[in-house]
């Protein structure tokens, strides 16, 4: 039997391959394919970006999104730079302003930039971002084995944005949890959030999801109090954008809240980011930069107005949890049960 969504024949269940069939950033040797995740789940379409700028443009706009997604592509954003014979500190710093919250963006183009400073050629700098597409994805299969040893045989669990094969190189953090659980009957049902206002838990999550075969419901943001108090839902697994040195966690707007409602109901609370997501320069999650989005983004769904014209609008798109809210944060450098500040140093030294 073919398996619907994956390029193999026979597709054994309880596998990596089973439950992992995307690739959402592909080099293809002078230009970066992107799956356009604005199009999602009408349509499939894949764009190519032969220069820094229009990798910028496809960052900025959320054609490519997801902490370790966008620093895999503006890596090959310089790499395309490069090819041109482009003036790279200015390139790098285009790049690195395309969003403010992801530190995996500023890791990448620092990676790439001391392989400029060793004076790297465009062969050595296509390899480095290959390097750093490839780290990502063996750093989110370990991450999902670390992470699905925590979770008892059996349990449901809710998750929120889009943490998966299209947010990294493949496979996914939180995901990739959901998906090594899954594989191993630790997880037996999936909750996703719908993620207003971009909907990356309905339009992006599901999507992965249901291809994959993986039991999942969505339900809107406002359910999660309401699921979680009926007790069957076991964990709350997101993933990150910026890790602090304390441990506070940025990530998608909505996460605060989430795991506010986890500890009020006593349901654990993991994040999983590969140490490309901690930041030991920034102490605290105060001091972590939360971008705001344009208001039009909450004044419409899918391009119709919905709310009365002359009517305003706040955006973040991201929010602190405190370390204090958080059970435990799944890197692939190890598990950290109660994150503090100590912890995170003898991890992260
Ligand atoms: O605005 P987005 O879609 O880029 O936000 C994505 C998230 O917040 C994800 O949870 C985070 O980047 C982790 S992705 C592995």
């Amino acid at each position: 039997m073919r398996h619907p969504h994956c390029q193999c024949d026979n597709a054994p269940m309880n596998t990596h391959a089973s439950h992992d069939s995307i690739r959402a950033v592909q080099w293809h040797g002078d230009r970066l394919r992107l799956l356009d995740q604005r199009r999602l789940p009408a349509e499939e379409v894949w764009f190519d970006s032969t220069s820094a700028e229009h990798v910028t443009t496809a960052i900025r706009d959320l054609a490519v999104r997801g902490a370790p997604a966008i620093g895999i592509a503006a890596a090959w954003g310089v790499v395309l730079a490069a090819r041109a014979g482009q003036d790279l500190p200015a390139a790098l710093a285009t790049l690195r302003a395309a969003r403010p919250t992801a530190v995996n963006l500023m890791w990448a183009l620092d990676r790439m930039n001391r392989r400029i400073a060793e004076g790297a050629d465009t062969d050595a700098l296509t390899r480095e971002a290959q390097a750093i597409q490839d780290e990502d994805l063996a750093a989110n299969r370990h991450m999902g084995e670390l992470g699905a040893a925590l979770i008892e045989p059996g349990s449901h669990v809710l998750t929120h944005c889009n943490t998966g094969s299209l947010a990294t190189a493949g496979y996914g953090t939180a995901l990739g949890v959901i998906r090594a659980g899954v594989a191993s009957g630790h997880i037996e049902q999936v909750y996703a959030g719908e993620t207003r206002p971009w909907q990356q838990g309905a339009r992006l999550t599901m999507w992965e999801l249901v291809r994959d075969g993986i039991p999942a419901r969505l339900i809107a943001d406002s359910a999660a109090s309401h699921l979680l108090k009926d007790g069957k839902v076991k964990w709350v697994i997101v993933g990150a954008d910026r890790i602090a040195a304390n441990g506070d966690t940025a990530n998608k707007i909505g996460t605060y809240q989430l795991a506010i409602a986890a500890r009020h109901h006593g349901v654990k609370f993991m994040v999983v980011a590969p140490s490309t997501t901690v930041d030991m320069a920034t102490a605290h999650g105060d001091d972590i930069e939360i971008e705001l989005r344009d208001a039009a983004e909450l004044l419409s769904m899918s391009g119709t107005r919905t709310v009365i014209e002359g009517a305003d609008a706040w955006n973040p798109v991201f929010d602190v949890t405190p370390a204090a809210l958080i059970d435990a944060i799944v890197t692939e450098r190890g598990v950290i049960l109660k994150p503090d500040e100590t912890q995170m140093r003898t991890l992260f030294p």
